[in-house]
């Protein structure tokens, strides 16, 4: 009898002892690598305020976001600084509509992923997302050498520096102008423009909706940890008890 309780109370030790191991709250798991967010990536940076403005309040971020994710293409973005839009002639944002606005935010998006090298190399001028879905071009041209990259649009000639990201599936890069289609400015897209590419390769993008910046789920994981814990207490209870009678 005496060794029967003695074997008990070193088991429900025991028990004890794994049960505070098990209740011992760890640091949760590190998940899989979140999902690339182009917002994240630019604050980063942080003299994108404009842009990421732009891009959030068109909901241009969210396409980025899931195309990124979905499409084996990936993306390319030139994030203009803040300086850049600042250094506009004055008006210069006011005077385009609406539509031209999230037009100019989509002309400085390529619906591919490009390391600066293959910039390089590419084959003038390159499709934006802005590209198939108006009369224009609405294409990027890069020339350069070595690690000098510059992009143009006509009207507007820039170099392309600092890479925020240049990882497939998406490349971020900073410029310091911001990148005005010519045909904003042209009467007549120019006759000499390449033919517009079959209609199945354009991905025109969805029509921009407003919309305002939802709050974080900001629920707190501290009341489940503590069903668990209560759980497991009353499990063992019932254990030692089951060992008792
Ligand atoms: C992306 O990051 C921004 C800024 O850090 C954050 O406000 C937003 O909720 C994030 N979006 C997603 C889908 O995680
Ligand atoms: C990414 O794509 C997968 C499969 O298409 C989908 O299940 C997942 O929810 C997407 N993740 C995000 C953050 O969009
Ligand atoms: C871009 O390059 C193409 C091909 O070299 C050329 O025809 C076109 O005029 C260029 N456009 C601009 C805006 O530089
Ligand atoms: C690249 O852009 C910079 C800045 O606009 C300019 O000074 C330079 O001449 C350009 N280089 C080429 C090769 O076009």
């Amino acid at each position: 009898m005496a060794s029967h309780t003695l074997s008990l109370s070193t088991l429900t030790l025991l028990l004890l002892l794994s049960l505070s191991h098990a209740a011992t709250p760890s640091a949760p798991a590190p998940g899989p690598a979140g999902p690339i967010n182009i917002t994240a990536i630019l604050e980063d940076g942080s003299q994108f305020t404009t842009f990421i403005r732009f891009l959030t309040d068109n909901e241009i971020s969210d396409q980025i976001n899931n195309q990124v994710n979905t499409s084996t293409d990936g993306m390319t973005v030139f994030a203009p600084t803040d300086n850049a839009f600042s250094n506009l002639p004055a008006g210069t944002l006011n005077k385009l509509t609406d539509r031209q606005q999230i037009q100019l935010i989509q002309y400085h998006i390529l619906p591919k992923y490009y390391d600066l090298t293959s910039l390089l190399t590419v084959s003038n001028p390159v499709r934006t997302l802005l590209s198939g879905q108006d009369d224009g071009v609405y294409g990027l041209n890069f020339t350069g050498q070595a690690t000098q990259v510059n992009v143009s649009t006509g009207i507007v000639d820039t170099l392309i520096n600092n890479p925020l990201r240049q990882k497939k599936p998406l490349a971020v890069y900073q410029v310091d102008k911001v990148l005005l289609p010519a045909e904003f400015y042209e009467a007549k897209p120019p006759a000499a423009a390449p033919k517009a590419k079959g209609k199945g390769e354009v991905e025109a993008a969805p029509a921009p909706k407003p919309s305002k910046e939802k709050p974080a789920d900001d629920s707190s994981d501290s009341g489940r940890m503590m069903n668990v814990g209560f759980g497991l207490v009353g499990g063992v209870g019932l254990f030692c008890m089951g060992m008792l009678f």
